[in-house]
């Protein structure tokens, strides 16, 4: 899999997102569309990017019982996306289902990765709330672990994990970043924060960034230095 920068679309609605991405003119980059704006403009958007000729992240977490998982999933997968993703809490026998839904009748499917523990999660409060009797790391490597097991192609995670999981899954399974920054920028709401450099040496194969590209006032070059940065393109 060949190393990349997903930019993430956190656009309240088809107008802004479409704006943004005409900036881009020719250029292709490989984006994500989330809840707010999955659930603002529907199916409809999907069908925007992809028609702009895009590849798409669809990142909605899904987390349900096997059965809506895997209906769920069938209809995501007709939309034509690259990449979705589901939590590995909701066990294997969820992301089993989630593979079968996913898969077309012609074999083919979209990436599939899972949640591990997301990040704005901490510690204390997986201890004390989900009374899980592990560490962080214990954690995340066991659910990256379960994922792997089940055939999914990677998960998400802070690209602080990223090494610990490819050390226990191989180096074929796939490691999606956010949290990322340029160096000496604001770190915004992220806790943990690395530079794309960094985070390709962590052993990150694609990462995710929002406000460092969105929020610069020339997006295009920042997506550019963001691209360099981490692939050396
Ligand atoms: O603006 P910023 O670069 O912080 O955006 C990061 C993107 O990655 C957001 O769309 C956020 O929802 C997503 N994300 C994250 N942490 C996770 C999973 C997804 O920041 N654990």
């Amino acid at each position: 899999m060949e190393k990349d920068v997903i930019i993430a679309l956190d656009f309240a609605g088809a107008a802004e997102t479409n704006n943004f991405l005409d900036r881009f003119g020719e250029e292709r980059p490989y984006v994500k569309v989330g809840m707010e704006l999955f659930y603002a403009e529907g199916p409809g958007i999907v069908r925007e990017i992809k028609r702009r000729g895009l590849r798409l992240f669809l990142d909605l977490k899904l987390h349900d019982i096997p059965h809506t998982v895997e209906r769920a999933m069938a209809v995501l997968s007709r939309l034509d996306v690259d990449m979705v993703n589901l939590h590995a809490a909701g066990t294997v026998e969820m992301m089993r289902a989630a593979l079968r839904g996913l898969t077309r009748p012609d074999g083919t499917r979209p990436l599939a990765l899972a949640v591990t523990q997301l990040t704005s999660t901490n510690e204390e409060q997986m201890q004390r709330e989900l009374l899980i009797n592990a560490t962080m790391a214990e954690t995340v490597v066991q659910y990256a672990g379960n994922t792997r097991a089940t055939g999914l192609d990677g998960v998400v995670c802070s690209p602080l994990e990223a090494g610990a999981v490819k050390a226990a899954c191989g180096p074929d399974f796939l490691t999606v970043t956010p949290g990322i920054r340029f160096a000496g920028a604001a770190k915004d709401d992220q806790a943990r924060v690395m530079t794309p450099a960094r985070a390709r040496e962590s052993g990150s194969d694609m990462i995710v960034v929002g406000r460092p590209i969105t929020g610069a006032d020339d997006p295009v070059a920042a997506w550019k230095r963001c691209v360099n940065e981490f692939t050396g393109r």
